[in-house]
């Protein structure tokens, strides 16, 4: 017989052996994945580089923030507010120069511009890269990881961009894993939460590795230029907006709350007008699909239009607060593609209180009637639903059959739909409901 206390220290061997054989399962060459905490839910703001390139300063990133306030923007959730190249003093590699703001362009310092986004209830996020010099020719931080993280912390910065400028391409993963681990490590041993942003083209698989070095959000493919569909890609390099969607299908399981793929900045505004980006512009239909896109497959959503003037239709598609939410739902679950019927496609996700976002894209040249079944495209039992239209904000009614719709050319119409209960004896509870309120 063996009493109770030598019971216990059997037990007590049997777990450290447990846990011993556990660890010694994990290969010892995987690194923990790490992780800030930050970003549960993607990125929304603006940033400078869509719209002006390198020529930006202190003034147009006040004026830009309190656009925001007063256009409503702040409050339908775009918070950061992103310096992207072209707040360094310097061109040049970084071995010939240091890494400093110009004091030209922003006269009181990124710290004042972060304090003023701070009181307003916003965020400031900047630039920077791997290399010697950055994708403008700036100084980049090679070499001076640990110091640029302390400089940026210090300035009370919340994001950075960190931009290999689709260098290393044909580079083995562990060097790429190292570029953007080393900055990664840095930011974290900061007091100050920094959301990091590993920007690269999408090369390397990004999306396999990235999150596990606790990088929050990752490109997923080149530059967006400033077009729907362009034939091809633009000068050789450039993604429109269709591309961009495309490149994504697949790399939906790779995103969750702290780490996202990135479809790049929003176009949205530009209209061909835009001192840096290449492109046409789109219309104000595409626009808005774009950014319905943008939003069901959980992009970080940075404006790259110049805010102060935005006309009323951009404005009014940019804060379409229900389009907004199922981009910034708390599940952060990203949107599939569940229907492909050539130029007609479905995309749907689940949301956090159980109803599901369905979107329904055209990409043909004419209008045409699309269907959706929630029992055959979203897998989910439903017999019975309510479908409300985020873009006429609108209850459309309740449904027990397919929902049937007119989708113009490049349109995406977009709907949040609920099961609507359904008691023991198969009758709805809504017409049980309706039954007793009737009699
Ligand atoms: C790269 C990035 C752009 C922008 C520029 C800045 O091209 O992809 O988004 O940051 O660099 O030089």
């Amino acid at each position: 017989m063996i009493n109770r206390k030598q019971q216990s220290a059997r037990f007590a061997w049997m777990l450290a052996i447990l846990s011993l054989a556990v660890a010694s399962a994990s290969p010892a060459s995987q690194p923990a994945p790490r992780s800030n905490g930050l970003a549960q839910t993607p990125p929304v703001g603006w940033s400078s580089w869509n719209n002006f390139g390198d020529d930006i300063n202190e003034q147009i990133v006040i004026e830009t923030i309190d656009a925001m306030i007063a256009n409503g923007m702040r409050d339908a959730g775009y918070v950061f507010v992103n310096l992207d190249d072209g707040w360094q003093r310097y061109k040049g590699a970084r071995r010939d120069h240091p890494l400093e703001v110009d004091p030209k362009k922003f006269p009181r310092g990124i710290s004042y511009l972060a304090d003023y986004a701070h009181q307003r209830g916003m965020k400031l996020g900047i630039y920077s890269g791997p290399g010697q010099t950055t994708c403008a020719g700036y100084t980049g931080s090679e070499g001076h990881e640990a110091e640029d993280a302390r400089m940026f912390a210090s300035w009370g910065v919340d994001h950075l961009k960190y931009d290999s400028c689709c260098s290393h391409r044909e580079a083995p993963k562990e060097e790429l894993q190292k570029i953007f681990r080393t900055m990664s490590n840095a930011l974290m041993a900061q007091k100050r939460g920094i959301v990091l942003h590993a920007c690269h083209c999408g090369w390397g698989d990004i999306w396999e590795w990235a999150a596990g070095l606790g990088v929050n959000h990752w490109r997923i493919g080149q530059d967006i230029s400033d077009d729907f569909n362009y034939p091809g890609n633009r000068e050789q390099y450039y993604f429109d907006v269709l591309d961009q969607l495309d490149r994504g299908v697949g790399l939906e399981k790779y995103a969750g709350p702290g780490h996202w793929n990135d479809y790049d900045m929003l176009i949205v505004g530009l209209d061909g007008k835009s001192k840096q980006l290449v492109g046409t512009g789109a219309s104000n239909t595409e626009y808005r699909t774009h950014f319905s896109l943008w939003a069901m497959v959980s992009s970080p959503m940075l404006v790259g239009a110049d805010v102060r003037k935005l006309d009323p239709y951009s404005l009014q598609t940019l804060t379409n607060k229900e389009i907004v939410a199922l981009n910034q739902d708390p599940a952060g679950n990203v949107a599939h593609k569940v229907r492909d019927d050539g130029d007609l496609e479905v995309f749907a996700k689940e949301l956090a209180d159980g109803s599901h976002a369905v979107l329904l894209l055209n990409r043909g040249a004419a209008t045409a009637t699309m269907t959706f079944s929630p029992r055959a495209d979203l897998q989910a039992p439903m017999d019975r639903y309510s479908i409300r239209d985020l873009w006429k904000h609108r209850d459309l009614g309740t449904y027990d059959i397919p929902f049937t719709t007119e989708v113009q050319s490049h349109e995406a119409r977009v709907f949040r739909i609920r099961q609507l209960a359904t008691s023991a004896n198969g009758r709805s509870v809504s017409d049980a409901a309706e039954q007793e309120s009737a009699r």
